[in-house]
């Protein structure tokens, strides 16, 4: 038996899914940011640059191994907004025998369109890419989650929670 545990986030850009794992993240757990693996790859050092995506993907998938491996837990701070990105999780943690707990981060959209225009939108000069995404691609990806959802029990993970529902729902 092993304690191994995978948590990921899934919600669009600007859900509030950093702020939730840097306030709520088992203080033993390794954070895994693709945010901050992009940023520490990037030439530019730039959180969005996507030219070192999957290198990012790359590396941060390595790490999962070695701590779901040696029984430990892995957060995931990501949008996991693909099924295929939410499959590979899923995947690595089934290799480990690791528990998974997937935490919807999913406020009303206008909230999350708020949130990232707070970002700077200035695109860098050399990656192309700014910090604030375009407000589509927020849409989208709230889009592909909120359909997802009655999907999301059958993807195989052990615990599913739902942040930022509305209280009438909370309840439920
Ligand atoms: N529960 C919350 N209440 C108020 N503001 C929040 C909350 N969660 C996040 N924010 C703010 O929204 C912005 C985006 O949050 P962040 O956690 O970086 O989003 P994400 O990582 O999902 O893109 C930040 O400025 C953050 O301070
Ligand atoms: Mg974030
Ligand atoms: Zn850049």
């Amino acid at each position: 038996m092993t304690n191994a545990t995978l948590i990921a986030t899934i919600g669009p850009a600007g859900a509030g899914k950093t702020t939730w794992r840097r306030r709520h993240a088992p203080a033993d757990a390794v954070v895994v940011s693709l945010d901050e693996t992009r940023a520490a790859l990037s030439p530019c050092g730039c959180s969005s640059d996507q030219a070192v995506n999957a290198a990012a993907v790359e590396a941060a998938t390595a790490t999962t191994r070695e701590v779901l491996a040696a029984g430990g837990t892995v957060v995931w701070d990501t949008t996991a907004y693909l099924p295929r990105f939410r499959a590979h999780l899923l995947d690595l943690a089934d290799e480990a025998g690791a528990r998974t707990i997937g935490l919807v981060v999913l406020p009303p959209l206008l909230t999350a369109l708020v949130r990232n225009a707070g970002r700077d939108a200035t695109e860098c000069p050399h990656c192309g890419y700014a910090r604030r995404v375009p407000d589509p691609v927020v849409w989208r990806m709230r889009h592909a989650i909120t359909t997802a959802l009655p999907r999301l029990p059958g993807e195989g993970w052990h615990v599913l929670r739902f942040l930022d529902l509305p209280p009438y729902l909370r309840t439920r």
